[in-house]
């Protein structure tokens, strides 16, 4: 059995990621928001690689079926309602509505993973659920590949920790597993920080939060099992 993890959307195209069994994590905030949506009644958020894609998908929809929403760099995209919050996707915002979500790095990341089967969101707010499903898959293929979005194009501390703190789940009972360079040094990453808060406040991406005075993100996003939700992205939806 084999669990690699990524600490950037992987060389890997979607030809190499084809049939095997992925998760995809970007924490602060993208997959947080993706499963915060879900559970708060979205009909399915369709992940775009830029803002420009989520205009042109939605251009000729029924206004009342769709919501747009993300950022580019933590700012808001002009026209687009809803920002890249966990704690915008109210059900009043979100509700029965599907969400065109377009962010710097999540959104492209899951766009990159298409092709694999399944793609798993993954963060914190579903850990408990996640690593259930995760493992599920990892017996059922025999391989599993965790994909943190990292952030632009470079390691991000918060997903990996999440990715190592996965690892650790998933690994419990097998006895022969073959695990890549990442997953050695995600597990290591366990040992480091007290919980995901601590390691969520200690990254880069948490900074730049703070400092954006968006620390109440970070706090809604180390939660773990808030939600038992593990949405999958097939046919172009996360549902
Ligand atoms: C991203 O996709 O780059 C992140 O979700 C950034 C953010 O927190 O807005």
């Amino acid at each position: 059995m084999k669990l690699d993890v990524y600490f950037t959307p992987p060389g890997p195209t979607a030809g190499d990621l084809a049939g095997r069994g992925v998760v995809v994590i970007d924490v602060l905030r993208a997959t947080t928001t993706i499963i915060t949506a879900l559970a708060n009644g979205a009909r399915a958020v369709v992940p775009t690689a830029s803002s420009e894609e989520a205009v042109r998908m939605t251009a000729n929809l029924e206004r009342d079926g769709f919501v747009l929403a993300g950022e580019r760099r933590y700012l808001p995209i002009p026209g687009f309602p809803l920002g890249n919050s966990p704690n915008e996707m109210t059900p009043e915002q979100v509700g029965a509505k599907t969400v065109y979500l377009a962010t710097t790095n999540g959104t492209p990341a899951l766009v990159a993973a298409q092709g694999a089967d399944p793609v798993l969101v993954g963060a914190a707010v579903n850990f408990g659920a996640l690593a259930e499903r995760a493992g599920a898959v990892l017996r059922e293929r025999g391989d599993l590949a965790i994909i943190c979005a990292g952030r632009e194009r470079q390691f991000a501390l918060e997903d990996a920790y999440v990715a190592g703190r996965l690892v650790k789940m998933v690994k419990k009972g097998l006895r022969r597993l073959a695990l890549n360079d990442g997953a050695v040094v995600s597990l290591e990453l366990t040992q480091r920080y007290k919980n995901f808060l601590d390691a969520f406040t200690a990254s880069e991406a948490g900074r730049a939060l703070e400092s954006l005075q968006l620390g109440d993100d970070i706090r809604f996003s180390a939660k773990m099992d808030r939600y038992a939700l593990v949405p999958a992205y097939e046919d172009r939806r996360i549902t």
